[in-house]
């Protein structure tokens, strides 16, 4: 048995005045003539999400996209499968994927496998976070919020065994053993 807490890691303070600046990149990068696609990955971007969207000063077109993988709770096993698919023809458009975390990546490899295969306009990736040392394929970013270490991140929207998504702020899980 081990005993779990959560120390903080970035603060909500933190978070919000980034997420204002990737806001402004993502509307200074983002000339489009249709409204920009902008997909929310359930379910751990949906805070990071409703954030962000509110600092993109264009129009915008919002969509949701669910994914789970398959395995232990803290790792990926890199089969991901679809449990609720886009509402949205994105044939043609500028699509923009919101992620809370890149981990090893192979999450966001299937996202542009399967949203690729739909032949949007342009494909680009906002995620929060992202972890490089445990890449095991590389994905491209376009915004990135922060870069962090080899660390189990919970809170803002990000889960372990589906607990602290509602934190305000993101902390790093520790276990002791007992
Ligand atoms: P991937 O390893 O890049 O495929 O990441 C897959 C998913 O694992 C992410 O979308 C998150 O939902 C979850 N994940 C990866 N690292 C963490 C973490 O530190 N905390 C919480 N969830 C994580």
């Amino acid at each position: 048995m081990s005993r779990e807490s959560v120390e903080p890691y970035l603060s909500a303070e933190i978070i919000a005045a980034r997420t204002a600046e990737l806001g402004r990149e993502i509307t200074v990068a983002g000339i489009t003539d249709q409204p920009l696609v902008v997909v929310c990955v359930l379910k751990g971007s949906v805070i990071f999400f409703a954030d962000v969207v509110r600092h993109i000063d264009m129009p915008t077109n919002l969509v949701f996209l669910g994914v789970a993988s398959y395995g232990a709770s803290m790792e990926t096993s890199g089969a991901v499968r679809l449990t609720h698919d886009l509402t949205l023809d994105i044939a043609g458009r500028d699509v923009l994927i919101v992620e809370d975390i890149v981990d090893t990546g192979l999450t966001m490899n299937y996202l542009l496998r399967t949203l690729g295969a739909r032949k949007p306009k342009s494909l680009r990736v906002c995620t929060l976070l992202h972890k490089p040392a445990r890449m095991r394929v590389e994905v491209p970013l376009d915004f990135t919020g922060f870069t962090i270490d080899d660390v189990f991140v919970v809170g803002y929207g990000l889960d372990y065994d589906e607990r602290y998504r509602n934190l305000p702020y993101i902390g790093a899980m520790r276990f002791q053993a007992d």
